[in-house]
């Protein structure tokens, strides 16, 4: 049985866990679904978009307004995707989305879809445990958004504490969960593709 590949939108926030996308973003092809960026003008601060555009082979987005695209951005990857990711989650987004503000690319989508959400937050445990982060994570939760992490590790401010972004296998499970793969998908994994073609040119 073919299928074709679920849609998800990874959507990348300003935190140091943004290093890790490029590992979300290639265990997500393995597994089987067709992944499309979008990163925050923060985001872009710790990880490259031709970055995310090369690991996912499609372009990765950071603006609301994009002269290039003839369709809404924010709309046609709210309609298409099956579930939205938020990995690495800041606190900012989570605010932001728990209070319906939609001022960039990413929450704009985030209101616009009726898909499944998951949430991978990375911050200070400080931040992580302030009242006002942990009110807006219980609306969320509220309002049918699913979590992953954080777990407890080592944080880039120095503290070892919770506040570090699930591990990648972790979030991906949580994806598997919340949107299974059926059957075998059409699009192939990025890396057996690779593999094929190597072999081809000896
Ligand atoms: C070095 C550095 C690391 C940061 N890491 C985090 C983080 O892990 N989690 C978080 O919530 N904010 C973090 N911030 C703050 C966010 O980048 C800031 O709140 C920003 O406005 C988030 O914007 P965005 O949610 O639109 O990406 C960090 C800032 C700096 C300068």
């Amino acid at each position: 049985m073919m299928m074709s590949a679920p849609e998800i939108v990874l959507g990348v926030t300003g935190s140091i866990g943004a290093y890790k996308t490029g590992d979300i973003i290639r265990q997500l092809r393995d597994g089987g679904y067709g992944v499309t960026c979008v990163l925050t003008q923060r985001a872009t601060k710790f990880i490259s978009p031709t970055t995310l555009q090369a690991l996912s082979e499609r372009k990765a987005y950071t603006d609301l307004f994009d002269p290039e695209s003839p369709q809404i951005v924010h709309t046609t990857l709210a309609d298409r995707a099956r579930a939205i990711l938020v990995a690495p989650a800041t606190a900012n987004i989570i605010g932001k989305f728990a209070n319906g503000l939609a001022d960039d690319l990413l929450s704009c989508i985030l209101l616009a879809t009726r898909a499944k959400l998951l949430f991978a937050p990375a911050m200070n445990v400080h931040m992580w445990q302030h009242p006002t982060v942990q009110r807006n994570v219980q609306t969320l939760k509220r309002l049918g958004v699913r979590f992953v992490g954080p777990d407890v590790g080592k944080l880039a401010c120095g503290y070892e504490a919770i506040g570090h972004l699930a591990e990648t296998e972790e979030i991906i499970r949580a994806l598997k969960q919340l949107v299974p793969v059926v059957g075998v998908p059409a699009a192939k994994p990025a890396a057996a593709t690779k593999k094929i073609k190597a072999r081809k040119r000896r």
